[in-house]
C-alpha cells in the first residue's frame, strides 16, 4: 500500500510524535509498504524541494495540510497513518480534513477525537455511563467564575490532595498535585497557561493502570510503576524512569471489570479503531478512570505496543490491524 505517515506537528507532544512516526514508518516499510513521512511543521519550501523523496514536510497549521491534500502525493495514497500526538493531530481537526478528502486513516474519526481530547466532556460522559472517575470541579466553562470562587468550590467539594490539570493537554503537561490550600491558586494559574479550561480532581493514591483498546476489544491491562509519585513527562519518555508489568498482576474478576469499563468508555466517547484508557486503582481496588487517549504513543516505551505484545501481537502486526480497522471504518 501507499501510506503517508504524518508526524511532528505543533503540539507540546511534537517530540514524542517524531519518535512514534519514525518507528511506524520504518516498520511499515519492513512490512513492504511504500511510505512517505511528512512532518507537519516544517516550511512549505522544503516540502516542494523534497516532494519526490521519502521525507516531506508541510508548514504549521491545517491550511497547509489542506493545500497538500490536493497534491498527487495524497491522491496516490491508500492510507494516512497519523502519528501526531496532542493538538490538531489528536483533537479532530486533522481527522476532519482527511475525512472531507475521503482519505482512510488510523484510529477515531473527528468526533471521537474531539470528545476524548476534552477531559471535562469525557468525565461528564463517564459519569453518565457509570464509569467511575475521580471527584472533580472545573473552571471556566459556561460559568462566569473567578479563581477565588473556584477555589471556594474546590474546598467545599473536594479533599486534598487534588490534581490540577488543563482540560485538553497530554503527556502530563501543565499538571500539578496540590497538597495544601496556599498552592492551589498558583497551580490553577500554571494550568491556565496551557488551556483556558482547568480541571481539578481528587488525587487517587494507589496504582497506575492503562488499558489499550484494539478493534473493539480490550487488550491485557498494563501496570505502570513510575519512579515519581505520578506518571509524569519524564517517567513517560525517559529510559528507566518507569517499570511496566504487562499484564498487570490483578485478580481476574477485577481485570475483566476494568477491561469492560474501558471498552464501554471507548464506545461512549465515540472512539473507534484503537485507543487507550488511563486509570488509577485505589488501595481498596476501586478503579478511577482519568481519560481516553484517541491517538496513543507508539514509541518503544509506549503502552499500546506493550499491551499488544502481552496479547501475543507483535508491533508489525499491531500496525496492520490498525490499518485494517481504519480501512474498514467507512467514512
Ligand atoms: N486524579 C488523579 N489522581 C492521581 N493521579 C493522577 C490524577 N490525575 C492525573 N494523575 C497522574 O497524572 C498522569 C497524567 O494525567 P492524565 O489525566 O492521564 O493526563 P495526560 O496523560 O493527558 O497528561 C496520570 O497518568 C497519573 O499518574
Ligand atoms: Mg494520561
Amino acid at each position: 500500500m501507499n501510506i503517508i505517515v504524518l508526524k511532528g506537528g505543533i503540539s507540546s507532544e511534537r517530540e514524542v510524535s517524531l519518535v512514534s512516526g519514525k518507528i511506524i514508518a520504518d516498520t511499515l516499510r519492513e512490512n513492504q509498504h511504500q511510505v512517505t513521512e511528512i512532518d507537519t511543521v516544517l516550511p512549505m519550501e522544503q516540502l516542494e524541494k523534497k516532494l519526490d523523496t521519502t521525507e516531506n514536510h508541510l508548514r504549521r497549521g491545517n491550511s497547509n495540510l489542506l493545500k497538500l491534500l490536493h497534491h498527487d502525493l495524497f491522491r496516490n495514497c491508500d492510507f494516512v497513518f497519523n502519528a501526531l500526538h496532542g493538538g490538531e493531530g489528536e483533537n479532530g481537526e486533522v481527522q476532519s480534513l482527511l475525512m472531507m478528502h475521503g482519505m482512510k486513516f488510523n484510529g477515531s474519526d473527528s468526533t471521537g477525537c474531539a470528545i476524548s481530547m476534552d477531559k471535562i466532556i469525557s468525565k461528564l460522559i463517564f459519569e453518565r455511563y457509570n464509569i467511575p472517575t475521580p471527584k472533580w470541579e472545573h473552571f471556566n466553562r459556561g460559568k462566569e467564575e473567578t479563581i477565588e470562587e473556584m477555589v471556594r468550590d474546590i474546598e467545599k467539594n473536594l479533599a486534598y490532595p487534588v490534581v490540577v490539570k488543563p482540560a485538553n493537554e497530554g503527556s502530563t503537561v501543565g499538571l500539578t498535585i496540590v497538597n495544601q490550600p496556599e498552592k492551589l491558586t498558583d497551580a490553577i494559574h500554571f494550568s491556565r497557561k496551557f488551556s483556558k479550561e482547568v480541571l481539578v480532581e481528587e488525587f487517587i493514591p494507589g496504582r497506575e493502570l492503562t488499558v489499550a483498546l484494539l478493534d473493539n476489544r480490550a487488550l491485557p491491562v498494563v501496570e505502570i510503576i513510575p519512579k515519581h509519585q505520578i506518571y509524569d513527562y519524564e517517567c513517560k519518555y525517559a529510559d528507566g524512569m518507569s517499570e511496566y508489568l504487562s499484564p498487570a498482576p490483578l485478580p481476574q474478576e477485577l481485570t475483566r471489570r476494568i477491561q469492560a469499563y474501558s471498552l464501554l468508555g471507548f464506545k461512549a466517547l465515540k472512539c473507534s479503531g484503537y485507543g487507550r484508557m488511563d486509570l488509577r486503582l485505589s488501595p481498596d481496588n476501586k478503579p478511577y478512570f482519568l481519560e481516553l487517549n484517541a491517538l496513543p504513543g507508539m514509541t518503544s516505551h509506549s503502552l499500546v505496543p506493550k499491551a499488544a505484545k502481552a496479547a501475543g501481537i507483535p508491533f508489525s502486526e499491531l500496525l496492520e490491524i490498525i490499518i485494517e480497522t481504519g480501512l474498514r471504518n467507512g467514512r
